[in-house]
């Protein structure tokens, strides 16, 4: 299903939030965009609006559900895409972490990725054109690994809401439909960013394969128009990984 309208991405002030924006901007599609970070943000709305888009923005923390609320209500005319996309990555062996880094991940890659379903979810329901909400999960909802398996705790979590999401979406048999985005590696400022205290994960190591956001856009809008439900925007990668998960798995069932 095709959709028309609006283009909400949070998290639009770096990486592939950013290039959905740009990329959305490009199909001449209203944009609004949010992010915690306001000069990324204001860069990002720069670049749609130099396209002669129409751009809304909200600064604020994702996790902040009024900020989110007040933000959806200044969305103008109907919405045709919502992308949940906000998310941090932290890097710790699970024996070490801490309580508040995995707090951290999970209250932002988790739980407002579900406010901000919940936040849109009745607007979209009340308009009768095709809409979609895309969830931002990664090819870390499939493997789990190391240091970096507090973060696919949370994109583990991802998966399972949205499937949960779209097989109740699938029995209202209305307007909105439900994508989840797997990504391989996308050359973004994720890999650099780190608290206090955390551990991480160099940023040369992952930058020097993978793929630009603007690449990964086009993929996820090319995977929106065939209607996916899981869009791999490495799909040679993906599903080697899957397999390998299913069958570990299963020889643990032995
Ligand atoms: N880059 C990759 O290789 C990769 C792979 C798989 C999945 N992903 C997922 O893609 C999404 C986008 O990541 P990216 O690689 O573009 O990272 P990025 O760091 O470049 O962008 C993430 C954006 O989210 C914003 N953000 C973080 N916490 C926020 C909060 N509390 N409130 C509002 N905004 C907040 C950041 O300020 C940043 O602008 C994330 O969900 C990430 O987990 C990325």
């Amino acid at each position: 299903v095709v959709t028309s309208g609006a283009v909400v991405v949070t998290g639009a002030a770096s990486g592939i939030g950013r290039a959905l924006a740009l990329r959305a901007a490009r199909d001449r599609r209203p944009v609004a965009i949010c992010d915690v970070a306001p000069e990324g943000l204001a860069e990002t709305e720069r670049g749609v609006r130099e396209l002669g888009v129409e751009c809304t923005s909200g600064v604020f923390d994702v996790r902040d559900e009024a900020a989110l609320a007040a933000f959806a209500d200044r969305v103008p005319g109907p919405i045709g895409l919502v992308f949940a996309n906000a998310g941090v990555l932290r890097s710790a062996a699970v024996s070490q972490l801490s309580p508040a880094v995995l707090r951290f991940m999970f209250e932002i890659n988790v739980f407002a990725l579900h406010s901000t379903v919940t936040t849109f979810l009745p607007r979209l329901r009340a308009q009768p054109s095709p809409s979609r909400m895309v969830l931002l999960g990664s090819t870390a909802s499939f493997e789990s690994a190391g240091e970096g398996a507090p973060y696919c705790a949370t994109k583990h979590a991802v998966w399972a809401l949205a499937q949960g999401l779209r097989d109740e979406l699938d029995a209202e048999g209305g307007p909105v439909g439900v994508s989840v985005v797997a990504p391989g590696v996308v050359r973004t400022a994720i890999f650099a960013t780190a608290d206090e205290g955390d551990r991480v994960i160099s940023a040369p190591a992952a930058s020097s394969g993978g793929i630009t956001p603007d690449e990964a856009a086009e993929r996820i809008f090319a995977g929106l128009d065939r209607g996916a439900f899981l869009i791999a925007t490495h799909p040679e990668e993906l599903p080697g990984v899957v397999r390998a998960t299913f069958e570990a798995t299963m020889r643990e069932l032995v």
